[in-house]
């Protein structure tokens, strides 16, 4: 396969990898490898999305298969193989499920690109994060999960409609895990640098936080089949383009802590730097004891997972 082009695959051809294997296409820095156990499926997707290069001006080679040889020597992986949630569901009722398919793509993922940086989007986030990093034993810097830009985004978006401002004026900061111990850090949380708390009164910012924590469940309650994806999809094709174009983005990722904020050997997601080298830097937000309370919550919480699936 030729190199002038980065190499990206994407492990899960669902609602969630094939978007995020349009957006990475669309951009046209890196050819797309899209796996899936369900013949017939990435090979499909992957084909349309290759006819539509020429509409949307992109050189990006796209392939489907179900074929780890397909991803040979990847720059990223990107994993969201899985069982999405349903109705009723938490992500933290997928952990025994994901986790027996996660063990299975990171051992090929491994084989076939021991130098990739691995992005996990399956859920439970951080659990899963942390068991691909556990079995491939790659550094942190090379395996980390999305979920800080899909909360942050869902909190500015919210934010945005009450104040009917640009979504791109609105700034927040949401660190923890990915579901109901999430920590939403609204002292952090400005509109065009203005502190939020000088736009709305505190009952609304706490309204809007509550919804944000709930931001899954509310489209999970809403598709009935399965789970939010488009906003996930480009939440993760952001964390790709910040490494393939060396961006050095701050960005909320999922990131194992060795001591960091107080928490060792857990994955929270806390705002890092992205940047060719993955995670280049884990940055260390001055928090008040509450926001320190609720990290550490959040991390006691990924932590009973973990001894759930035994790592
Ligand atoms: N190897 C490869 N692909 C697999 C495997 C496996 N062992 N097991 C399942 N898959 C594929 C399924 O065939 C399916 O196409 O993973 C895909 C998952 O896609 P969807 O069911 O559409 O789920 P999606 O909405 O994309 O969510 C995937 O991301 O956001 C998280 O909670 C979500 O854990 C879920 C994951």
């Amino acid at each position: 396969m030729r190199r002038r082009y980065a190499k990206v695959s994407i492990i899960g051809a669902g609602n969630v990898g094939a978007t995020c294997a349009f957006r990475i296409a669309e951009k046209g820095y890196a050819d797309v490898v899209l796996i899936d156990i369900v013949e017939g499926l990435p090979q499909g997707k992957g084909l349309d999305m290759l006819e539509a290069t020429p509409i949307i001006g992109s050189d990006a080679r796209i392939i489907g298969s179900n074929r780890y040889e397909e991803t040979a020597n990847s720059d990223i992986v990107v994993i969201t193989s899985g069982v999405a949630r349903k109705p009723g569901m938490s992500r933290d009722d997928l952990v025994l499920t994901n986790k027996k398919i996660v063990q299975e793509v990171v051992a090929q993922v491994v084989q076939y690109s021991p130098d990739c940086i691995i992005i996990m989007v399956t859920n439970p986030l951080d659990a899963m994060t942390q068991l691909a990093l556990h079995l491939s034993k790659f550094p942190r810097s090379r395996v980390f999960g999305q979920s800080g830009i899909l909360d942050s985004a869902r909190f500015r978006t919210f934010i945005a409609q009450e104040l009917d401002v640009s979504v791109e004026d609105v700034f927040t900061c949401v660190l923890g895990g990915h579901g109901d111990t999430m920590v939403p850090l609204t002292r952090l949380c400005t509109v065009g640098g203005v502190p939020i708390s000088e736009l709305l009164p505190k009952e609304k910012i706490d309204s809007l936080v509550e919804r944000t924590v709930k931001g899954g469940g509310e489209i999970v309650a809403l598709l009935k089949t399965g789970s939010a994806f488009y906003a996930p999809g480009v939440a993760t094709a952001q964390m790709v383009d910040a490494i393939i174009l060396d961006r050095k983005k701050i960005l909320p990722c999922a990131v194992r802590l060795d001591g960091e904020y107080g928490i060792s050997g857990v994955v929270v997601g806390v705002p890092v730097k992205l940047g060719k080298n993955g995670i280049e830097q884990i940055i260390e937000l001055k928090l008040t004891p509450e926001e320190s309370a609720s990290l550490r919550r959040s991390a006691a919480a990924v932590q009973e997972l973990l001894k759930v699936m035994q790592i």
